[in-house]
């Protein structure tokens, strides 16, 4: 049925075409081109005529006149001639000229010399020519040709245009129709079965070819690992932007979903009497995922702890952000303050936390607070699973809130993608083997594919901590573990940030930050300012800073009124007695080296314990002369490296605690030991007097690194190592098919 249409509809379309176009256009373009032959034969014959003509016309009489007409009627296509005396206004014609036509109907021809006439026998075709002698007109010869000739040689001609195009239509209707069955039943239908490894023909006509199956399946892995040996791999080769972790999405990741858990969200609603505002968290994580969600999309699992959030989500309990161009959902998940106490301020900050970092204060392990922990990461590996469109998504994880997280996404979707990073230190074994869930927890980080940390010697420290804990097989050569049957890649990523930083906190010129940040705090023009931005936490080293600020003013007494540090603190975790304790102490500091060193109107320390957007932030950075990052541990510290983004003037120094990952990554900086405050009022001293000069060659290097190793790099890295792994994962799968069909 389907081929009998095929093969007709095209011949009906020829058909029709004929009748409707071609055959018309045949019978006048045949008319056409035999008028056109026939005038200028007439012309022709006029021109020959002319001289014997004139002769028998001046000289003859009719009789001579009309024998010779005669003779010229012997071509059988010159039907009849005639000719009309000028002096006389007689005709003489031979026998068959048309009767009607007599002189005065000739006068009609003037305009235009050639007609056609019908008569019985069929079309007539006049020329009437003027004959002249001496320049005077002698009459006007008539030349009648038989046009039936013309109706005959069109009637051939159309049957033989009509038979070669009937021809032509089957042809092409033969054609269509092998095409078409090629195509679509055979050929490629064939190929695609083949590659389904269903064999070449057609499910009910397939027969069984064994043969043709190991064929199929090495074809199949052929053409995978074409695809991805066609992919740039040279990272360093790309250039890291939105676009190009959005093409890594689209094409190595064959456009999967991203899926983010970390417990700060990114955007967090603020009920401020009847108005709500929305708030950006200062989070390091935050700071440097955001913009990767921006250009990736997908959603954004956090804790919705915002005094609005909850009116601000729809019945899913998302809400698309950033709220001015929206680019990603952020799904929001409920805990009770219960959970919140035991999960976030016990176990995560007051165990894991201080765990990790080795900052003198001594970690709390309490059963309660590791229920919580468990049961809060079960509660987001259930929203995990309710946010995944496929049962293999990626998912990145966030940090040490959810050490127990891979794990059970890895039970609920075991064969999705999950990438852990670390956004913390990873201690010795030694100093982790404290915590009394410590096999836990590695177990839960074990259910990742890959695990990140900001540094090599993090990624150290957590082998030789599976090595102590587990019974894993650990690979120090290729930095992966194998645990429960399962690989695990554990890998350094040192994170970064945006890059070029965004226009809405670049907007104010340096001068502007400069002279704007000085007039707030009445500090005058050219007094030298120091800036510290961070989280209220005794990691950062806030009181080592102004113990060096002090210092500073004792053994560089020029300082004192001319030099004013402006410190940042972002109150943070305060329900914790030692965060309370830790900002009772940096206030009572700050106090006491002010009062010991204040001159007129300028403190040495300006202490600002409050919340600051991102453009205030960035207009400290560009006000400032140094920036004083002395973290007593982090794992890399974005603050360093958003001070040298915002620099595009390439002054300011920048000072670097040296148990920061960012000291490994920015060794222009001045690196410093936070706890020798001697060497911190140095550094200092020696940043406020700088020459311009070498400010700007360490201040191009940095940047240079930031902007080579931004965000997106960050990112894309770790998708790159996962679409990577994705691919191994389909090999191996179908290595390990093909063993056991061998068997
Ligand atoms: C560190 C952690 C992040 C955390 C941030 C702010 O950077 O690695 O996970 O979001 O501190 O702390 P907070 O407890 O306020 O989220």
């Amino acid at each position: 049925m389907r081929l009998s249409l095929r093969f007709i509809v095209p011949l009906a379309l020829a058909l029709a075409a004929i009748a409707y176009a071609v055959v018309p256009l045949v019978d006048q373009l045949t008319l056409k081109w035999f008028m056109r032959d026939l005038e200028i034969r007439s012309t022709l014959i006029a021109a020959a005529v002319q001289e014997p003509l004139q002769e028998l016309v001046l000289g003859g009489t009719k009789a001579k006149v009309l024998r010779f007409f005669n003779k010229m009627t012997q071509d059988e296509r010159l039907y009849a001639v005639g000719f009309c005396d000028a002096a006389q206004g007689r005709l003489v014609t031979t026998q068959a000229f048309p009767p009607d036509l007599n002189c005065k109907a000739l006068d009609a021809f003037l305009a235009r010399p050639t007609h056609l006439l019908p008569s019985a026998q069929g079309p007539l075709h006049v020329s009437v020519q003027g004959i002249e002698a001496e320049g005077e007109s002698l009459g006007r010869l008539v030349l009648v040709h038989d046009m039936s000739f013309v109706q005959r040689r069109s009637e051939e001609t159309k049957r033989y245009v009509f038979y070669f195009f009937v021809g032509l239509g089957a042809i092409v209707s033969m054609i269509t129709v092998i095409i078409a069955q090629l195509s679509w039943r055979g050929w490629v239908q064939g190929m695609r079965a083949l590659l389904r490894g269903e064999g070449l023909l057609r499910p009910a006509e397939r027969i069984n070819l064994p043969e043709l199956r190991p064929l199929a399946r090495d074809l199949r892995t052929l053409i995978r690992d074409l695809e991805t040996e066609y992919r740039p791999r040279d990272e360093s080769q790309i250039t890291w932007s939105p676009e190009a972790l959005k093409r890594i999405l689209r094409e190595d990741l064959k456009g999967e979903d991203i899926i983010v858990v970390s417990n700060r969200e990114p955007y967090i609603h603020v009920q401020r009497g009847d108005t709500v505002e929305v708030r950006r968290p200062a989070s390091g994580l935050v700071t440097a995922l955001e913009p990767v969600m921006r250009a990736c999309s997908g959603v954004w699992i956090a804790h919705g702890d915002g005094s609005a959030d909850r009116q601000t989500v729809d019945r899913n309990d998302r809400v698309a952000v950033p709220p001015e161009h929206p680019a990603y959902q952020l799904r929001r998940v409920w805990l009770t303050k219960e959970e919140e106490a035991g999960y976030y301020y016990g176990f995560a900050n007051e165990g894991l936390w201080p765990l990790c970092h080795i900052a003198h204060v001594r970690p709390t392990f309490r059963t309660g607070d590791w229920n919580q922990y468990a049961a809060v990461n079960r509660t987001f590996a259930r929203a995990v699973q309710e946010e995944a469109r496929t049962n293999a998504p990626i998912v990145l994880v966030q940090d040490y809130h959810f050490a127990l997280l891979p794990r059970m996404i890895r039970e609920l979707l075991p064969r999705a993608t999950i990438i852990t990073f670390w956004h913390i230190p990873w201690p010795n074994p030694e100093a982790f083997a404290i915590c009394p869930w410590r096999a836990e927890l590695v177990d839960g980080l074990l259910g990742s594919s890959i695990l990140g940390f900001h540094t090599q010697f993090h990624c150290n420290n957590f082998l030789d901590t599976v090595d102590r804990q587990l019974e894993a097989r650990v690979d120090r050569e290729l930095f992966e573990v194998s645990y429960r049957g399962q690989p695990t890649a554990v890998k350094r990523y040192p994170i970064s940030i945006e890059w070029p930083p965004s226009d809405d906190v670049m907007r104010e010129s340096v001068e502007e930050c400069r002279s704007r940040v000085r007039r707030r705090h009445g500090l005058g023009p050219h007094h030298a300012v120091g800036v510290g931005v961070d989280r209220m936490d005794y990691t950062k080293g806030i009181l080592e800073r102004f113990n060096a600020i002090e210092r500073l003013l004792e053994i560089e007494p020029r300082w004192i009124g001319t030099f004013s540090f402006i410190q940042i603190a972002a109150p943070s975790r305060s329900s914790i007695e030692q965060y309370q304790d830790f900002e009772v102490h940096v206030r009572a500091l700050a106090l006491r080296i002010n009062a010991r060193f204040e001159a007129g109107d300028c403190p040495p320390i300006i202490l600002k314990v409050e919340h600051h957007g991102p453009q205030d932030v960035y207009e400290h950075y560009r006000a400032a002369d140094l920036c004083f990052v002395s973290s007593l541990h982090d794992g890399m510290n974005l603050v360093a490296k958003e001070f040298v983004a915002s620099r595009d003037d390439e002054r300011g120094v920048l000072i670097l605690s040296q148990f920061t990952g960012a000291s490994r990554e920015l060794p222009e900086a001045l690196i410093v030991n936070p706890y020798d405050i001697d060497q911190c009022a140095a550094a200092m001293h020696v940043a406020l007097t700088m020459p311009l000069s070498e400010q700007r060659n360490r201040m191009r290097l940095m940047r240079g690194l930031i902007q080579e190793f931004n965000v997106y790099r960050w990112a894309g890295r770790m998708l790159l190592d996962a679409s990577n792994m994705r691919v191994r994962g389909r090999l191996m799968t179908a290595e390990t098919a093909r063993s056991a069909a061998g068997r």
